[in-house]
Formats: C-alpha cells, structure tokens, sequence
C-alpha cells in the first residue's frame, strides 16, 4: 500500500484534499495564475476566491464519497497548498480507469515534486482503488507535463484533435496512458 505519511521531498507531502483547504487553494491558484495560464481553462474570477474553491472542492468531494474522483493535495509542513493532483472520472467495471490533472505552485515548480506525486497517486489508484490504467492529455506543447508523465512510466497513445478548451481556445492534446497492472481486476 502507498505510505502517505513519507514525504515527497523535503517538508511537501501528499494527502487527500479538504474543504479547510479553500483558502490556501485560493491563495496558491493566485499566486500561479499567469504561470498557469497557457495550460488552464479561462476560470471566472470567483475560480480564485475562498468561496469558489468551496464550491469547487464541496463538489470535488462529494464525487470521491460516490467513487468518481480522488482529489490530492501536496501541502507543506504546516498544511498549505503547494500543488494538486486529481484523479477524476473513476470508473471500475472492466475499465477501471480514470483521467489524472495535476499542478505544482509557481514557487516550487522545477523540483520533482510533480513526478514524486504522480508516481504516489499511481501506486494508490493501483493497490487502493483497484484500477488497471490511468489517462492524462497534455496540450501538445506542454513539455514540462510531458516530461513528467514519461518519467513516471506513462507511454504517449496519441494525439487527440481539438480535446480540451484551454487558455481560450481547443487545443490539440497530446494523449498519455499508464497502465498499472496486467492482474484480472480485484473487485
Ligand atoms: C507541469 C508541472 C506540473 C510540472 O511540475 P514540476 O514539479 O515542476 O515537475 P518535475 O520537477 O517533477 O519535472 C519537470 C520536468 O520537466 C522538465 N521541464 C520543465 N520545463 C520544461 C520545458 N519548458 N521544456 C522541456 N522540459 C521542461 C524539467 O527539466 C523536469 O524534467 P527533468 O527531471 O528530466 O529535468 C508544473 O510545471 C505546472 O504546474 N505547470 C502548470 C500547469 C500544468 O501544466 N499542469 C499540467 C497540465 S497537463
């Protein structure tokens, strides 16, 4: 099983996401903004809010208590926002799947903290939530997201025309599947 009590590096750890955690959200989503920008959906204002990440992360979790989603949170010693990691669109049955989102603050991007949290969620999605294969798409020049996906063991299955529509526009998307074991599924 994956220990989450052992850090990722240095003082950041990975854990499931709160709704206490609104404000730090809202304030590492601030602090990131511009540096975000080219690979994020155009958010309305309220999206950097306190009370929009309420909203954001009450219907985040209400999805992973009916199964569909499980949100991460890469905090710091004393519990603040340094970075997210979503497992969304669970599905079990004979695909056990899901589609992974992730981002790193802008003060602490550069340092491997995404491919440590990858890898984790990998082992979790594997051991505890019971799944086969995990899926991310990346805008087609996202180096920086590709190159984490390659180091975590995802292979490139494609590319998917017009797939998501980010920074005001439908991009192309380069698309990524790890799958995580060749065993029938568990349950
Ligand atoms: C993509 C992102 C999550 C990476 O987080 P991170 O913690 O910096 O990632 P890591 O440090 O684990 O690894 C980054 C790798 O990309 C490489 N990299 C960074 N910028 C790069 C660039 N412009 N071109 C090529 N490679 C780049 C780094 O050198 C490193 O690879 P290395 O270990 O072989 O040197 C972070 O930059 C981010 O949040 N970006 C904005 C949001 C985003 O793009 N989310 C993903 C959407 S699919």
């Amino acid at each position: 099983m994956t220990d989450l009590s052992h850090p990722l590096t240095a003082g950041v750890h990975l854990r499931p996401a709160m709704l206490d955690d609104a404000v730090s959200f809202a304030e590492a989503l601030t602090r990131s903004r511009a540096y975000m920008k080219r690979w994020e959906p155009v958010r309305p204002e309220a999206f950097y809010t306190p009370e929009g990440q309420t909203r954001r992360l009450t219907a985040l979790l209400a999805d992973r208590d009916a199964g569909r989603a499980m949100p991460w949170v890469l905090a710091d010693a004393d519990e603040s926002v340094v970075g997210a990691m979503t497992l969304a669109a669970i599905e079990l049955g004979p695909f056990r799947n899901a589609r992974l989102g992730y981002w790193i603050d802008v003060d602490r991007a550069g340092r491997g903290l995404a491919t440590a949290a990858v890898g984790r969620v990998c082992e979790d999605a594997r051991d505890r939530l019971g799944l086969h294969r995990v899926e991310a798409g990346t805008v087609v020049d996202n180096a920086a997201s590709q190159r984490v996906l390659t180091k975590s063991g995802f292979e490139v299955i494609g590319t998917a025309p017009r797939y998501l529509h980010i920074d005001g526009a439908w991009r192309d998307h380069r698309m990524f599947q790890r799958i995580l074991h060749d065993g029938p599924p568990q349950r």
